[in-house]
């Protein structure tokens, strides 16, 4: 019989065995412990001939006190065992989950954007909470169960030939029959369970979409509707979920009514034994027993293949993730990038999203120190020039060059340190005031970290903060505007002292009051670097050095601002939208 049908040893496998080798004396003293219990079990069932036979049928006074010893220590050994086992096993497993935890993580972070945009948050967030959890109870059940369950089964096993084979004959008859539909039912109940995975890690991310999206979701009145969704996602679990549970639950029933119809059996022939004197009750009973004891090890031996089968697509799903190779990788030798300012080229860039080509040849030079503007419809692939300069992507044709060298020919690391970016939506981390600056340069002093927060217009209000830096960003709740988050972005980048910025759209979120302060903050940011600035309002990059106008993917217009407006093209266009007629 074949008792696990989808193990296939995988690289993945042997990656979890490697885990759990990694604890081997903890897993050699569960697995001692196992054994301590299997032995006492098997103990227990024996004892019983002896207490029958010479305490109740032959009256003998020694055994009267030597037997009760005896099955004390029995039980003392069993209880320490137990203990043992599960301490030692939940030890290993626990450590499992963290060193998973903390690979998924780390794969995670490492992986490109692309990676994200086809994965949703809440989907990766199940993965390191519940699919880990699953390959834990997989590991810590499995592996210490089996020694224990298959030990125990074969101690009493061989009890019950040494007492009577002929009654043993019998029995192994009849119960192996109840391993079958088990095993039959393993296989869907793996499937089943992937599906709940799914679902439950469905609904977390369609949570995290619209717990989010709250303010979105009120607005537009749209309670409802989700409510209509959510209801439905919670049904299909809830489907799945009895589905599951149907399978699993007529797992021990069907056991038992196996287990039955065996005992039945044995005391049927057993009691006619004893009677013909074959065999005497001390043996039957102790038999009957030994039988009776089997019937857990074997129950939760079928149990183990379900967990198994659980763990093992929890494992599938879990690997998927670490696996996934990335893209945007580091080159061989890799080049030093040179110091100062840096002029970057774009040369004959295309880039598509999947099939859809969203750059179509881009020719644009950045001259060291010198302010680029895009400037366009939106759509247009603004943005996504913007996100190929710290190799978010990597460019479909063409090449970009920073002194010119090819991006690539640089690591990602190295490259990334050369840029800072700020962007529409200011995101700050749940630390304090201080700490969200220093991630643009956790080594920076403080005097540092308060004159980038002066330049960048955010010292003021920060100092009327209850705890000032020390405040929590948490701990203000709505009370930053976005003009305040937008300041502290800046004085972030500041803090880094990039010689690339990149700003998109970081004023285009705020109203012409707040815009005002951040386009002075961004002015000190922007000094003595190479910026690429992308701006709906047109005002705001008036003074770049070079604007280009970019419309589905190319560029269709390029200049500086008065010449583009007596061009009278695109940008004079654009600027009469937003201005008006100038004549
Ligand atoms: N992750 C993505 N997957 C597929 N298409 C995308 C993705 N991001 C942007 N696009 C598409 O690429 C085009 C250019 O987008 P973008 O660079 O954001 O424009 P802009 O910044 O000029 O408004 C748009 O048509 C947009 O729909
Ligand atoms: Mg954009």
């Amino acid at each position: 019989m074949k008792v696990f049908p989808h193990w296939k040893l995988k690289d993945r496998h042997r990656q979890v065995l490697a885990l759990i080798k990694k604890n081997m004396g903890r897993l050699i003293l569960a697995g001692a412990c196992s054994l301590m219990i299997s032995l006492a079990t098997t103990a227990m069932g024996y004892l019983i001939k002896p207490v029958i036979d010479e305490i109740f049928v032959d009256k003998n006074a020694t055994g009267l006190v030597m037997l009760p010893l005896a099955i004390l220590i029995v039980f003392a050994v069993k209880g320490f065992g137990q203990y043992g086992q599960q301490y030692f096993m939940s030890y290993v497993g626990e450590d499992i989950i963290r060193q998973l935890r903390n690979q998924l993580y780390d794969r995670i972070q490492d992986l490109p954007i692309a990676f994200f945009q086809k994965e949703r948050t809440g989907v990766l967030m199940s993965r390191i909470t519940n699919d880990v959890n699953m390959l834990k109870n997989m590991v810590s059940t499995a592996v210490s169960g089996v020694l224990r369950d298959t030990s125990t089964i074969i101690g009493l096993t061989t009890v019950i030939l040494y007492l009577n084979w002929r009654m043993a004959i019998l029995a192994f008859i009849v119960l192996p029959i109840a391993f079958f539909p088990i095993f039959k039912l393993g296989r869907r109940v793996r499937k089943i369970s992937k599906k709940c995975q799914e679902a439950i890690a469905e609904i977390t991310a369609f949570l995290h979409e619209t717990l989010a999206g709250t303010k979105i979701v009120k607005a537009f009145g749209m309670e409802e509707h989700e409510k209509k969704r959510f209801f439905n996602k919670t049904q299909d679990l809830f489907k799945m979920e009895v589905k599951s549970v149907r399978i699993r639950a007529i797992t021990s029933p069907l056991m038992e009514i196996f287990a039955g119809i065996g005992i039945a059996f044995v005391i049927w022939f057993g009691g006619w034994e004893v009677l013909q004197g074959e065999t005497t009750p001390g043996e039957f009973l102790s038999f009957l027993s030994c039988v009776i004891l089997l019937y857990d090890p074997v129950k939760k031996l079928s149990h183990l293949n379900n967990t198994l089968q659980q763990g093992l697509a929890a494992t599938d799903r879990i690997f998927d993730v670490i696996e996934t190779k990335s893209d945007i990788r580091d080159p061989e030798n890799p080049r030093t990038v040179p110091n100062g300012t840096h002029a970057i080229h774009l040369k004959n860039v295309h880039f598509n999203y999947g099939d859809k080509p969203v750059l179509k040849g881009i020719n644009l030079d950045l001259k060291g120190g010198s302010v680029v503007a895009l400037v366009g419809m939106s759509g247009g692939g603004k943005s996504t020039i913007a996100n190929l300069i710290p190799r978010f992507f990597d460019v479909t044709s063409g090449s970009i060059c920073l002194d010119g060298y090819d991006i690539r020919e640089f690591k990602v690391d190295d490259l990334r340190k050369q840029i800072a970016i700020v962007t529409q939506d200011p995101i700050l981390f749940n630390e304090t005031v201080r700490d969200n600056i220093l991630y643009g340069n956790p080594e920076a002093s403080e005097e540092a970290v308060r004159s980038a927060a002066r330049a960048a217009y955010a010292h003021d209000f920060i100092e009327r903060f209850p705890k000032g830096y020390e405040t929590i960003i948490g701990e203000l709740g709505g009370r930053l505007s976005g003009g305040e988050k937008q300041r502290l972005c800046i004085a972030r980048a500041l803090l880094k002292d990039a010689p690339i910025l990149i700003l998109d759209e970081a004023t285009s979120a705020l109203d012409s009051e707040a815009e005002g302060v951040v386009q002075k903050a961004l002015e000190n940011l922007m000094r003595g670097r190479t910026t690429l600035v992308i701006a709906h309002r047109l005002s705001t990059i008036a003074k770049a050095d070079l604007i280009a106008v970019v419309v589905d993917g190319h560029i269709v217009e390029i200049g500086t601002h008065a010449e583009l407006m007596g061009n009278m093209g695109e940008y004079t266009k654009l600027y009469e939208m937003q201005y008006g007629p100038q004549n």
